[in-house]
């Protein structure tokens, strides 16, 4: 025991030193500039937000600036297409200086927090890209990568300024038709300017992606760092088609009713119900290309038995590795090892269990499946409490410190549908009784507090089952701007903290 304590003091000292190890690291790797290029419509800001989002999971800090929002911000009102008309010379004075000062905002984001920035914008003429590209290489010693979508497919610009371009602020109160009209007028406009990167002559020695037409073919040059490689493997199995993502703990366990932690465990008969519940749902969705994920655990495994669709087993969809506390209850760890569950109370994202896991570890041992669930169409995810947050946490933008408290109940289905710049959550609970497993965050949970308050502070499961509300909860989240709450006829209902 000695050993183990030993084991687990190291681990503590491990864990508590990873946030400013991070911090050391950061000084070390150059910081990181993603040039967007490309013609309006070409889902530049959809693949910026998208790979903020991913690296930020992933615990790089990154930031998106866009230069239309310093525009919207600098110029109030849109003074219409004339506004982007190269040969405007008092619009391109205008139209330079807030894109300096976005410049400048972003350097001074890398010079002080961050890892990675993108620049945001058309970035469609040599002479802007070398601007921008030698103050941040030559004046800050920043490293540039440029990222270019190349789209000639009709159909889809059309399709992409109907999803977003008409629910742009320039547009409000715009008439659609008036609207597409100017929006075409304003690409013809950047296209008489627009020099695709020059990989043979001038621009040869950048760094850069091509994507064409929605990532039917990709041109890779001259790759610098790990960044810049985990940044093409992501572009490289991102896709636009529209699809589900169905994601739901396994049903309730035997070890969910003694209140145990961790491993593998049969059924209860209320998890039985929801399996039966499960397949019965998916069915009444019907859904023709349905894949469904388990871990190689059986709760999540008897889960999916009755879903009618081909299935694969993850060992990386396995719950959090709780180490030596395996099979006991937050009580016994509690009342055992005071001294850990304090510390897990803390720091619950860091915290790495003796012997076994931490949240931080776990997005580590899941990166490989969300490149998988970026390449899947319609899916279904049986996982366990702590993996479902980490996934949810991927698709709503989470912070790494919240991610351990995000509450996904059993028995529910939680439906994510990827839009343009986000995610729809649509929460289903299927109506079938379920403990409570959720551990809550002790309210005195002091930072030097070093072994755990007695009774209430255990976070316990709730011993009495309960049923669940079986009212529907739709979030579109969308980068913070539109979050929207509806039951399932349709009434509003008070935001979600979110
Ligand atoms: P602007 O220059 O006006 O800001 P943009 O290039 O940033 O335009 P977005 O606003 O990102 O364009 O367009 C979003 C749309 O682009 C979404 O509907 C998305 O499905 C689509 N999209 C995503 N990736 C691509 C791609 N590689 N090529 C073309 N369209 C894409
Ligand atoms: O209680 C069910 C469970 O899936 C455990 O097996 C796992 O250790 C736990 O939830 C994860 O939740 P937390 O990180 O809140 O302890």
């Amino acid at each position: 025991s000695e050993v183990f304590r030993q084991l687990s003091q190291d681990n503590m000292r491990l864990t508590v030193c990873l946030p400013n190890l991070a911090c050391r690291d950061r000084l070390v790797r150059t910081p990181t500039v993603i040039m967007m290029v490309g013609l309006p419509a070409r889902g530049k800001t959809y693949i910026a937000r998208k790979l903020a989002r991913y690296l930020h999971w992933t615990g790089i800090q990154t930031k998106v600036f866009n230069v239309g929002d310093y525009r919207r911000d600098a110029v109030k009102g849109y003074a219409g297409k004339e506004f982007f008309d190269p040969d405007n010379t008092e619009a391109v004075a205008i139209r330079n200086s807030y894109a300096q000062h976005a410049l400048e905002d972003m350097c001074d984001y890398l010079q002080n927090e961050g890892e990675v920035a993108i620049f945001d914008a058309t970035n469609t003429t040599r002479e802007r890209r070398r601007t921008v590209y030698n103050h941040c290489v030559e004046a800050c010693g920043f490293r540039v990568f440029f990222v270019e979508s190349i789209c000639d497919s009709e159909e889809v610009i059309q399709a992409n300024i109907r999803e977003v371009k008409l629910k742009s602020p320039d547009y409000k109160g715009v008439l659609d038709t008036v609207a597409v009209e100017d929006f075409l007028s304003r690409i013809e406009l950047y296209a008489k300017q627009y020099e695709p990167i020059d990989d043979k002559n001038d621009e040869k020695d950048y760094s850069f992606i091509k994507i064409f037409n929605c990532g039917e073919r990709f041109l890779v040059h001259k790759t610098r760092g790990n960044i810049q490689s985990r940044v093409i493997y992501f572009l490289m199995n991102i896709h636009v088609l529209p699809r589900t993502i169905y994601l739901t703990r396994h049903g309730e366990s035997e070890k969910n009713v003694q209140q145990r932690i961790g491993g593998n465990a049969p059924l209860s008969e209320a998890g039985k119900v929801y399996a039966e519940a499960l397949a019965e749902y998916i069915e009444n969705e019907k859904l023709s290309d349905l894949i469904v994920w388990t871990s190689q655990r059986q709760q999540t495994i008897d889960t999916a038995a009755k879903v009618y669709a081909p299935k694969e087993q993850w060992k990386a969809l396995n719950g959090i590795n709780a180490g030596i506390f395996e099979g006991l209850t937050y009580r016994e760890v509690a009342e055992r090892y005071p001294e850990e569950f304090a510390a897990r109370d803390r720091s619950k994202y860091y915290y790495r269990y003796p012997s076994g896991e931490s949240y931080h570890d776990l997005i580590a041992r899941f990166e490989p499946v969300i490149m998988e669930l970026e390449r899947a169409e319609n899916l279904l995810v049986i996982c366990h409490q702590a993996v479902a947050r980490c996934i949810l946490a991927y698709f709503l933008d989470k912070d790494a410190e919240s991610v351990p408290n995000i509450e996904v109940p059993l028995h529910t289905v939680i439906k994510l549908t990827p839009m343009a710049y986000g995610c729809m959550m649509e929460s289903i609970p299927l109506s079938v009784r379920a403990v409570n497993t959720y551990h809550s965050k002790p309210k005195n949970c002091a930072p030097n507090r070093s072994v755990a308050e007695p009774s209430n502070q255990f976070g316990e499961l709730d011993l009495e089952p309960k049923t669940v509300s079986t009212r529907t909860q739709i979030i579109y989240q969308n980068s913070g701007t539109a979050i929207k709450t509806t039951d399932t006829s349709g009434n509003q209902m008070q935001p979600l903290d979110n």
